[in-house]
Order: structure tokens, then sequence, then C-alpha cells
């Protein structure tokens, strides 16, 4: 299904975008936040299913637009452990024929990756160019999304992003402030460490390589700095105090990864995503993860709300 709102206009030079995976965190954020400015159409899992092809071709070939973004992804990494086939075809193959058929229209298409394509054995910031070692069937299902939309789009992007936050669904920051809410002892891991990046940021930083065809292959695009899960949370929990949201637990306890027997897949312990590339590229300076943060917990969790 189509929504109704987007009408070709062929005089219109703004770009029409389309966005697969609208439902979810950053595919409702791109949505909305490109809409104000572009013709923008998104697509949830409802209304196009990556694990249908064809319908994949039959939707997309005819319609026109100048973009595609695929932020639509199997994302439970638990889940994807121990369901390898779905993982593959819907984070490698349905990406393939989304780059195929946005090569065939000549339109842009930008698909969404992530920091778990790395082993987390580094411990300065990955880069472009570091080797990739996905130690999860989700990382490995990702990255072949990477290699196969990259093989059949030579003019694809790939940009890599991390610890995803949002308003448009709950994430970990969410599930921490939800306990610290009711209960006075919160915990979490202070052992892994990437960069928490907000889905708004996302979609403003992401603004300037859609226009510019050029920049293809792929790119890491995350909020400046890195921290613990640990730090995330407790900065989280600072920031209710400090806009008057109530709050039971004051702070966040350490516990490691190796103590979180209900994970089932493997999570990298340092993942941070080296965003050196996409300055040059540029010249914009992502803001750091903490003032991300803060706007997010006063907006959306800020008296009144
Ligand atoms: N979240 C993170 O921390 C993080 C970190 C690094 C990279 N990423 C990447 O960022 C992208 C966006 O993730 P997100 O955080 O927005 O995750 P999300 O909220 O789980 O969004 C993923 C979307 O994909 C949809 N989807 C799942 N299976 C589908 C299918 N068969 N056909 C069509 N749509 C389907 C989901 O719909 P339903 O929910 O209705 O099934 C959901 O709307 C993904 O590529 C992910 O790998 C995320």
């Amino acid at each position: 299904m189509i929504d109704q709102h987007f009408v070709f206009d062929p005089v219109n030079t703004k770009p029409k975008i389309v966005v697969v995976g609208a439902g979810g965190r950053l595919g409702a954020a791109l949505v909305r936040e490109y809409a104000s400015r572009d013709e923008t159409i998104g697509f949830t899992h409802a209304q196009l299913d990556l694990g249908q092809p064809e319908a994949l071709r039959r939707t997309l070939a005819p319609l026109p637009f100048d973009v595609l973004i695929n932020a639509a992804a199997l994302t439970n990494v638990d889940y994807c452990e121990n369901h390898r086939d779905e993982a593959m075809k819907l984070n490698a193959e349905a990406p393939r024929v989304l780059a195929e058929v946005c090569g065939e229209k000549e339109a842009r298409f930008v698909h969404v990756s992530t920091d778990y394509v790395f082993d987390g054995e580094k411990r300065t910031p990955y880069t472009e160019e570091d080797p990739v070692d996905p130690i999860s069937v989700y990382g490995e299902s990702k990255r072949a999304g990477e290699e196969r939309v990259l093989a059949a789009n030579d003019r694809a992007l790939v940009i890599r992003v991390s610890w995803v936050f949002g308003p448009d669904r709950p994430s970990f920051v969410d599930a921490i402030l939800r306990k610290a809410r009711a209960e006075e002892q919160v915990a979490a891991v202070a052992d892994k460490f990437s960069t928490p990046t907000y889905t708004p940021d996302i979609a403003a930083l992401l603004r300037p390589l859609l226009d510019s065809a050029a920049v293809r292959g792929i790119v890491h695009l995350a909020n400046r700095g890195a921290c613990s899960w640990q730090e995330y949370a407790q900065w989280a929990l600072d920031c209710c105090h400090e806009f008057g949201v109530p709050m039971k637990a004051r702070t966040v306890a350490a516990v490691s990864l190796g103590e979180m027997t209900n994970f089932v897949a493997r999570r990298p312990g340092y993942s941070v995503l080296a965003t050196d590339k996409y300055e040059q590229l540029t010249g914009e300076t992502p803001r750091p993860w903490r003032a991300a943060v803060a706007d997010y917990v006063r907006e959306h969790y800020g008296k009144g709300r």
C-alpha cells in the first residue's frame, strides 16, 4: 500500500524519498524529519515485506523516487542467533534486491548497517577501513547485507550506526529509565562500549549525503564520544533528576557483559565508530552523545509529558 499523500510531480525538483522500515525506531524518525522538506513516503512492515522479493520489485520498480533508504531489518540480535536463514533473507538478501531495483531505476540507495559487524577487540574507534569480523548471526547477516548491496549497486551508500535511540520505539535507555522510575536498584553493563546515537541526529547527519551522489561505499555515522551502557544509563538518569523527572534510582550499578547470562548472542565489547570520514565528506561534526541524550530526556520524559 502506498501513502496516499504521495503524488508524483515531474516538475517538482525536490527529491522524492522512500523509506523502507517506516514503522521502526529509525525509519519513523527519517520519515518525520524529511517529510517537512521533501516528498517522503514510508513503507511499514505491513505495507512491504522484505521476505517477499517479488513484492519488493513489484511495488518499488514502478514508483517514481530519487532516494530509497532501507531502515528495515531483523534487529533482534538474540532472535537472529537461532534464526540464521531468516536473518540472512531479511538482512542480506532483501537489501540486495533493493539495491538492484534502485540501480535499475538510477535512484540513490542508502542501506543502514551496524557497529556489530566488528568483533569488538579494538580499543580505538573503528574506521571504515578496519577489517570486519562479526561475532553473532545478526552481525554476520548485516555484514552479508553490506557486501551484497555494494556488489549489486556500485553507487549505493551503506551507513553504519550504533546504539540507536529515539522516540518512535523504546530502546535500552527507555528500558533503564522505566526500571529506574519503579525501583531503587538498577544496573547496566560497564564493560561494553560504543556511542548512543539519536534518530533525529541520524536524519540530519544523513541529509547532506543524500544530496551528494558521489558519496558511495561505507560511511560511519554516530553521535560523538563513547561510553559504556552503565555510563549511558547513568547520564540519562542524571538528566531525569536535572529536569525534575521522578525516579526512584539515583545511581546505576555496574555489571559485566559476562554476567548477562540471558544474552543468547555474543556482543562486541567495543564498537565505537570513527566518524572522521563523515566529517571530511560533509564538514559537519556530530554533536556529543550526552547532548543528544539530554535533549531526548528533556523532550520525551520532561515535566508535563
Ligand atoms: N537499534 C540499534 O541500536 C541499532 C544499532 C546499529 C544498527 N542498527 C540498524 O539500524 C537500522 C534500523 O534499526 P532500528 O533501531 O530502527 O530497529 P527497529 O525499530 O527494529 O526497526 C526495524 C524495522 O524493520 C521492520 N521489519 C522487520 N522485519 C521486516 C520484514 N520482513 N519486512 C519489512 N520490514 C521488516 C520492523 O517492523 P516490525 O517491528 O513491524 O517487524 C521495524 O519497523 C537497522 O538496519 C539496524 O540493523 C540499529
